[in-house]
């Protein structure tokens, strides 16, 4: 009878282990991909005994550059980010020792820029903070750098890792050594974590297979067995039976309508989005050949982008300007000529596109704004083949209005409705939303 029992458990302890298997195996993928930023404090060697160097660093730093870095942060960074809590934005706790200030500086001034040159780490963070764009600040370098010794200041009163207010190094381009290590440390202690387990796992469905064979041959002895017993003792490894258990098929059937349901959910959201789209064009017209290694001006061909609710696509003359000399030969080029001599445009297909209902204004994005292309059409630059980089919904207006402070500086406009609005609500910055942005009639007609 025991060894039934104990037969059972090790195809239980099988079934454990194949699970933590599966578990282990996409957990840690999705460790791998996960943010390194808000691990500060489980990194190891960020020992108690360290946090007194970092105090006195900040000590003896530069004591108005602080209070001065300390105004300007609550001024413009707090909303967003807190020294050692993730809010909209990471914790900026141990900035210095992840970014240098050589990289900070230009992020700060404008992230969008950084993410779309493609630099790997801000595309990281960027993707890992669901596309949401940290807005541009006209903060000059000297300001910048009084906010990082604030940083560095405060994450020092408060146990900081080591030597995190010596960080500082305002050296071009250099990255801080131990970056990359420090990043990768808490996701691989997981990684061994697993493996132990899965060991662990492994030692235990083995002894429980040797146990179990013990017992079969002490059973085997006795003479006082009756037949059923003695077939069950004797029965092998029986795959069929686990499946033909109601508990498993139970589990099973469970597991298939949870994946059904998951899909069919995000399959109904997806409906009417058309992120990632990318149409063949009539024309091998590259942006990343023109825009990007020519470094012509978007506005150049789009010429209404800042003038006018549309940017326009150029027509086949704008490409003329240079196409009557340069590759005339090219049997794509030789397309333009044939549209011009057709007197029919070229049939561009339409990448982005935006219901009817819904009304978007370039120039006041653009001109009015100061919001970089890239923001929203992604690295265009970079692209062989345009492709939808944002969502386009709702949503996404609705969520960068609510975030993006609104430029009021020099406008007398906004004088008296900035003031109501400090009034009413202290600290809170003046956004988009704030001046009416989120307002169904100023995007519905
Ligand atoms: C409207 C919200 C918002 C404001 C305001 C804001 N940030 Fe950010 N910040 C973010 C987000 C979101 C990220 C994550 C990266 C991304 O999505 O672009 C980020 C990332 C960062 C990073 C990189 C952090 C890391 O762990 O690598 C730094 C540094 C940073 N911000 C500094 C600042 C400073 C300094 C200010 C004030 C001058 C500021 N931010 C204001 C939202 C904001
Ligand atoms: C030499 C002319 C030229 C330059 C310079 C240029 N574009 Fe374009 N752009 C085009 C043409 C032609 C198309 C239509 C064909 C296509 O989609 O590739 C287009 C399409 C686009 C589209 C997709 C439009 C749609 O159908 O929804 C976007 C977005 C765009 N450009 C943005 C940019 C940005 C941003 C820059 C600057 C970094 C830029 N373009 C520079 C010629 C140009
Ligand atoms: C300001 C100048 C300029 C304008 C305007 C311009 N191009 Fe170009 N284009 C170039 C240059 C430079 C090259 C690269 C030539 C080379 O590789 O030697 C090029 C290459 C190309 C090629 C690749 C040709 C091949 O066979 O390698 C295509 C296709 C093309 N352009 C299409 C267009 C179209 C369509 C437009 C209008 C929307 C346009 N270009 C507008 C400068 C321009
Ligand atoms: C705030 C986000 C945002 C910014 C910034 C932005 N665009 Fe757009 N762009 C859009 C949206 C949304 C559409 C789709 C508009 C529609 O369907 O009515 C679009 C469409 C386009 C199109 C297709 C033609 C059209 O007007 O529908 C082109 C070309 C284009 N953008 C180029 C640019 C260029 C060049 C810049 C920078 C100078 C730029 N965009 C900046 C959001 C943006
Ligand atoms: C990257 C951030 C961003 C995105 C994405 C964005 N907007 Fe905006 N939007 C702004 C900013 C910033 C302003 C304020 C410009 C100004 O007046 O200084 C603005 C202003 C506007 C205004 C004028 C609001 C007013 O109070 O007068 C409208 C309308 C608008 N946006 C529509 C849209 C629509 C529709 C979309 C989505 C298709 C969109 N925006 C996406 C940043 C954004
Ligand atoms: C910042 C601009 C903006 C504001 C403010 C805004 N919307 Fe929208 N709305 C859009 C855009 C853009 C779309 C189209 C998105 C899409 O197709 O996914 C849309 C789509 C919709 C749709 C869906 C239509 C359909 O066919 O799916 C409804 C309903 C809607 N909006 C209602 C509202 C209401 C109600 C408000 C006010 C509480 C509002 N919107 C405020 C930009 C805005």
């Amino acid at each position: 009878m025991n060894s039934i029992r104990l037969r059972s458990l090790s195809h239980f302890f099988l079934a454990l282990f194949l699970t933590f298997a599966a578990v282990g195996n996409t957990a840690a993928q999705d460790v791998g991909s996960a943010p390194a930023v808000s691990k500060e404090g489980v990194v190891p060697g960020a020992t108690a005994a360290a946090a007194p160097a970092a105090a006195a660093g900040a000590t003896t730093g530069d004591a108005a550059a602080i209070a001065a870095g300390d105004a300007l942060f609550k001024g413009n960074c707090a909303q967003c980010h807190a020294i050692n809590d993730k809010i909209v934005g990471p914790a900026l706790a141990g900035i210095t020792k992840r970014r240098s200030l050589a990289w900070l500086i230009p992020w700060i001034k404008n992230s969008s820029k950084v993410v779309a040159s493609g630099d790997e780490y801000a595309v990281k963070i960027y993707n890992e903070y669901q596309k949401q764009q940290m807005p541009s600040f006209q903060l000059s370098d000297a300001e910048i750098t009084s906010i990082i010794s604030y940083v560095t200041a405060e994450e020092g009163k408060i146990a900081g890792p080591p030597g995190a207010a010596t960080g500082i190094t305002p050296k071009d381009g250099a990255e801080t050594p131990g970056t990359t290590a420090e990043a990768g440390a808490s996701s691989s202690t997981i990684d061994i974590l697993l493996i132990v387990l899965v060991v662990v796992l492994l030692v235990l469905v083995v002894t429980l297979v040797i146990i179990a064979n013990i017992m079969k041959d002490v059973l085997r002895g006795r003479k006082d067995l009756d037949g059923r017993d003695v077939e069950q003792m004797e029965s092998r490894f029986d795959l069929a039976k686990i499946y033909r258990s109601p508990v498993v098929r139970g589990l099973a059937l469970g597991l298939f309508a949870l994946v059904v349901l998951y899909e069919s959910v995000q399959g109904v959201m997806a409906i009417g989005l058309t992120q990632g789209y990318q149409p063949t064009q009539p024309i091998a017209f590259s942006h990343k050949l023109h825009a990007g290694e020519n470094q012509i001006n978007c506005s150049y061909c789009h010429t209404s982008v800042y003038k006018s609710k549309s940017a326009n696509i150029p027509s086949a003359n704008i490409c003329m300007n240079c196409h009557s000399q340069i590759k005339t030969e090219s049997p794509e080029i030789k397309k333009i000529y044939r549209a011009i001599e057709r007197k029919q445009p070229i049939q561009w297909v339409r990448v982005h596109n935006l219901p009817d209902l819904a009304y978007f204004n370039h120039s006041q994005h653009t001109q009015v704004g100061g919001i970089e292309c890239q923001t929203c059409h992604g690295p265009i630059q970079n692209m062989e083949v345009v492709y939808q980089y944002s969502a386009l919904t709702m949503g996404w207006c609705i969520n960068c209005h609510r975030e993006s402070p609104l430029n009021t500086k020099g406008n007398g406009y906004y004088n008296n409705l900035v003031k109501l609005h400090d009034k009413a609500n202290g600290a809170a910055p003046f956004t988009v939303s704030s001046n009416g942005g989120t307002e169904c009639s100023k995007c519905h007609y």
